[in-house]
């Protein structure tokens, strides 16, 4: 799988990103009683087309019939998450509901996450290749309590978009509402961090 995920990646750096995510995924899974292959998985293929252009993400998105919202739409580059749950199926035979699940919410979270979800998510927002204020805290946090370093990621990347005047998806607010909902141990979260990245992941 590695040489068939770095040939179609097309992009070494992103190469090195998936392996760090793919890692981080397998100790969180190993931490918290998740299958570990699966996390590696889904770490793997998570961006699979994360560099297709907007044309093209919105172009293929529509060649298979799936519905495209108006954020998606507007930012097509957060179709890189859906579409490359498509490819992990189509490309590399991925037929586990709950890695194909992962890889679609890793960039815009949902308001209802499993824990397989809830892991891709933060092995990709907080593999060591990123730097932001907060982050070595958020990954410690995230062995100790998925939930709340969900809040602390998407508080944190919900920071870094608004700072960058990146529009945020409506998702991701629904997210955010939910897991304030739900806090618990809220100490241990560091404030809302600046993150800084390029891109959506
Ligand atoms: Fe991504
Ligand atoms: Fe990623």
């Amino acid at each position: 799988m590695a040489r068939a995920v770095r040939e179609q990646l097309g992009q070494e750096h992103r190469y090195v990103h998936v392996l760090r995510v793919a890692r981080l995924a397998d100790r969180l899974a190993a931490r918290h009683g998740e299958s570990t292959s699966n996390a590696r998985i889904a770490g793997m293929l998570h961006d699979l087309a994360r560099l297709f252009p907007a044309t093209l993400l919105l172009a293929e998105c529509e060649r298979r019939g799936m519905p495209v919202d108006e954020f998606e739409r507007a930012n097509p580059i957060v179709l890189h998450a859906r579409l490359g749950a498509e490819l992990a199926r189509e490309r590399f035979g991925v037929t586990s509901e709950s890695v194909l699940s992962a890889i679609r919410k890793h960039t815009v979270p949902a308001a209802r996450m499993s824990r397989l979800d809830e892991i891709l998510y933060l092995a990709d927002g907080l593999e060591a290749g990123r730097s932001y204020p907060g982050r070595a805290a958020l990954e410690a946090l995230a062995f100790r309590d998925l939930a709340a370093a969900m809040l602390g990621v998407i508080r944190s990347s919900v920071a870094d978009l608004q700072a960058r005047g990146v529009p945020v998806a409506p998702q991701t607010f629904a997210a955010l509402a939910a897991y304030e909902r739900n806090e618990v141990g809220s100490s241990e979260l560091p404030l809302a961090p600046q993150r800084s990245r390029a891109c959506p992941t």
